[in-house]
């Protein structure tokens, strides 16, 4: 993968989304090399657990490793006001210990209080990966079985399937008329060769991630693998492009780009913590002149990119003798003419309005984005807020490599016989040194080891004094393999054996749920994967 183009592959999707990067592709394999990479190149942000209240383990074990914005999730959650979580799955197989990880996030989000949605991507499976509408059904119901066996309350979250949600798929057709050809090229690397119900799955996957906020606006979070973040990232773009109105900071009449702005806020505040200054009294020329003494001063600690700085200089000298103000701006996005109208009306306090823009110098920021809202909303625009992610670790295959499903041995399925998971992890790699002795000398290595982090993903459930005991006494070469991989073995067993009974309880619930799992739909159906471009 260090080609400078994406390599396009059959599905449409892409190799790589630049040269020598990690690659983050929803379709295709999903390894990651190295997870701090992720933070620089894509600016998801790493997950301390120490914000959350309560968090669940898998926050507390580092399996849950970044997000986007989840603050505001967070904060919803301690506040006691509104928030949702929503997660997707292909039904392309059957659901595994992989799945489980998002299955118990969507659970705790609903134990915490908050609306959640989980859905069946069958539009996708079907033109992304060429599965029939039967293979879909069958697997789609063992999704929806483990996800309820698991503790998802469906009296209190929504279960849908994209297929026949036509609410989803009016919003997706919504979304679909503000984004392009361009950026699907640009963001998947599809290209004249990917099918076109292909995008239309993206898109439904966008208007899935905004779907929790179509009643009202809440701070929403998706729990994913990082492969989706390209999808997080276009949705919450999407997000801000349907928006009426953007809000604003700004100092005269004329805009600054974002940049220019900090610049400016930087150079104000100092200003105004200067006692030899009146900013009452300040005019455009005068904030000119004084943004170049600033620049130019070692002291005041301003590192403006000259870029910047030339340019907002120009813009100051423009403005002539006009007083700089700060003001809250809200710039015309989307909104019609009754919808601008009711916005003037409904700003408190002395505003000015422009062409594409209105000023209100009597409003905070946080007080202006809800008028805006509000008005959006009263106006039939959606008012959506930013979605959050939670991005979690892929599990290490239990054969060393990556988890994947056409290699059986390798993970561990949720209808596995517990037989056959109990010989799966009997006969796992390990971190292990080459002999006993070794071990007893240098101890194991748990960071490296698939069955250390079954332990810590899964087997030791909540329960971090078990967790940590089995990383010290390996670590510590107190705990050798062979013993440590029957315990492991049994405990699998034992899950899958509980798992599945419950799975037998989950049937009823199911049955109960206002969903439909015999599609009996006419389609093309399972092609290989190859085909379905
Ligand atoms: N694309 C996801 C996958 O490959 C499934 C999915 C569809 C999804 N819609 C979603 C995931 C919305 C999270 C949120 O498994
Ligand atoms: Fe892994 Fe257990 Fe061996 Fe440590 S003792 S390397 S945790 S199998």
């Amino acid at each position: 993968m260090t080609e400078d183009q994406p390599t396009p592959k059959t599905d449409g999707g892409t190799d790589s989304v630049s040269s020598d990067d990690v690659a983050l592709d929803p379709w295709g394999s999903s390894t990651i090399e190295d997870y701090r990479k992720l933070f620089e190149q894509f600016g998801i942000e790493e997950f301390d657990a120490e914000e959350v209240p309560d968090p669940h383990y898998l926050m507390r074990r580092g399996a849950i490793f970044g997000h986007r914005e989840y603050g505001r999730v967070v904060e919803a959650m301690a506040d006691d006001e509104p928030f949702a979580a929503l997660s997707g799955f292909m039904p392309t197989g059957d659901p595994h210990i992989g799945h489980k990880l998002v299955f118990d996030e969507l659970i705790w989000h609903q134990e915490q209080g908050g609306e959640v949605y989980g859905l069946i991507a069958d539009l996708e499976a079907h033109s992304a990966r060429g599965m029939s509408w039967d293979e879909i059904d069958e697997h789609a119901r063992s999704y929806l079985l483990s996800l309820i066996a698991l503790g998802f309350d469906v009296e209190d979250g929504e279960l849908y399937r994209q297929s026949d949600n036509r609410v989803l798929q009016d919003l997706a057709f919504e979304i679909g008329s503000t984004t392009n050809f361009s950026e699907f090229e640009a963001i998947y690397g599809f290209g004249g060769e990917t099918n076109v119900s292909h995008m239309q799955s993206v898109v439904t996957q966008l208007a899935d991630i905004l779907y929790p906020q179509l009643d009202e606006p809440m701070p929403t979070v998706i729990p994913v693998g990082p492969d989706q973040d390209p999808h997080v990232r276009f949705a919450r773009d999407a997000a801000a492009r349907m928006r009426y109105f953007k809000v604003t900071e700004a100092f005269a009449s004329f805009e600054l780009d974002d940049e220019e702005r900090a610049l400016f806020r930087e150079l104000y505040d100092a200003l105004a913590a200067d006692d030899g200054v009146d900013t009452d009294d300040l005019r455009c020329e005068d904030a000119a002149e004084r943004l170049l003494a600033f620049v130019n001063d070692p002291s005041t600690a301003i590192d403006a990119d000259p870029a910047t700085r030339d340019s907002l200089v120009e813009k100051l000298e423009n403005g002539g003798k006009e007083p700089i103000r700060p003001r809250v701006r809200f710039l015309d996005r989307n909104a019609n003419e009754a919808a601008f109208d009711a916005l003037i009306e409904a700003i408190p306090g002395e505003k000015r309005r422009y062409d594409a823009h209105i000023d209100s110098f009597d409003l905070d920021p946080a007080a202006a984005e809800e008028i805006a809202r509000e008005v959006e909303i009263e106006h039939d625009g959606y008012g959506f807020q930013a979605p959050s992610s939670i991005y979690h670790r892929f599990m290490t295959g239990l054969t060393g490599g990556k988890m994947s499903s056409s290699i059986p041995a390798s993970h561990i399925s949720l209808l596995d016989d517990p037989e056959d998971g109990y010989d799966k992890v009997k006969s796992a790699a390990t971190g292990g040194r080459a002999t006993a002795e070794e071990q007893r000398e240098l101890g194991g290595k748990p960071d490296e080891c698939p069955v250390y982090e079954l332990y810590a993903y899964l087997l030791a459930e909540s329960d971090d004094e078990f967790a940590a005991r089995v990383y010290e006494e390996c670590a510590g070469g107190e705990r050798l393999c062979g013993g440590c991989k029957e315990q492991a073995a049994e405990l699998m067993q034992e899950f899958l054996a509980e798992h599945q009974e419950k799975r037998e309880e989950a049937k009823e619930v199911l049955d109960g749920v206002d969903i439909d799992l015999d599609s009996d739909r006419r389609g093309l159906g399972g092609q290989e994967e190859e085909d379905a471009v």
